[in-house]
């Protein structure tokens, strides 16, 4: 594992954006794994910024997202589909086409799940996958127990999970309980994962994925396993990591020997 530690938000996000429009750049057809909640945005601002400079296009990329709500009609509003449109799709040059979410709205799960997992293999595997983290160790939707083999399949939301994203709903507002989600297996399968994180609320999750027990009840530890997965932090994310001054030094030294 490679950690990058920051020492803000911003940095440790252009950070992300660059590390994605390199991938890009350096492939002739990318296949980018995306993923949706606040820890992204940023990174989506700067693959904006980049696109509007002329430094990165998306005609030729192909995006598979981790995960989408269940029980919500299509285009809704709070659909991981709409956040994708209002904060990526719909600023730069990607062909609709291309643009992969999970969806079911005719609750035949089963079908929905080997049809994403179909398209994923039909198009070569993911090159790269950007994950965020939940506060309990999460990625994508897998909560803690899922299965470290496990495929795209429904899951039902942790409490932990449905009241930290409850910040996205209106008082009003169903809020879903049960979600599409690539699963650990499928995740492990693309050729570079890239997982951000940021805040101190995030910083014991970190801990747990880089530093913790190889262990089902932190789903993203399964990353331990991975041969090239790099985590990218802003300090108060790093700030319980055990070995944070190795990682800064380590970081030192990549740059001093381009090793
Ligand atoms: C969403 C996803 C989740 C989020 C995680 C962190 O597509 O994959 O695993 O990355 O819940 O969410 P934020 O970034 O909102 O704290």
């Amino acid at each position: 594992m490679r950690v990058v530690i920051l020492p803000t938000e911003v940095e440790a996000s252009n950070f992300a954006g660059q590390f994605i429009t390199d991938y890009i750049n350096n492939n002739k057809n990318p296949i980018v794994g995306l993923a949706t909640g606040g820890s992204v945005l940023l990174t989506y601002e700067a693959l904006i910024n980049h696109y509007k400079n002329g430094m990165l296009s998306f005609k030729n990329t192909i995006t598979f997202n981790l995960d989408e709500y269940i029980g919500l009609p299509p285009n809704h509003i709070q659909s991981y589909r709409n956040y994708m449109n209002q904060k990526l799709f719909d600023h730069i040059d990607i062909d609709p086409n291309n643009v992969y979410i999970p969806e079911c709205f005719d609750e035949n799960f089963d079908s929905a799940s080997s049809n994403y997992e179909a398209n994923i293999a039909k198009h070569g595997g993911i090159g790269l996958q950007l994950l965020g983290v939940g506060s309990n160790g999460h990625i994508g939707f897998n909560e803690p127990t899922s299965s470290l083999q496990s495929r795209t399949r429904v899951k039902t939301l942790t409490k932990n999970t449905l009241s930290k994203n409850a910040r996205f709903f209106k008082p009003h507002e169903n809020q879903p309980s049960l979600a599409l989600t690539m699963g650990i297996g499928t995740i492990m399968e693309a050729k570079n994962i890239l997982l951000i994180g940021l805040g101190k609320h995030k910083s014991k999750a970190v801990a747990d994925v880089v530093e913790g027990p190889l262990s089902a009840f932190c789903p993203g530890s399964a990353l331990q396993n991975h041969l090239n997965a790099t985590i990218v932090l802003d300090k108060l994310a790093a700030s319980d990591l055990k070995l944070y001054d190795y990682y800064l030094q380590t970081e030192k030294m990549k740059t001093k020997y381009n090793c």
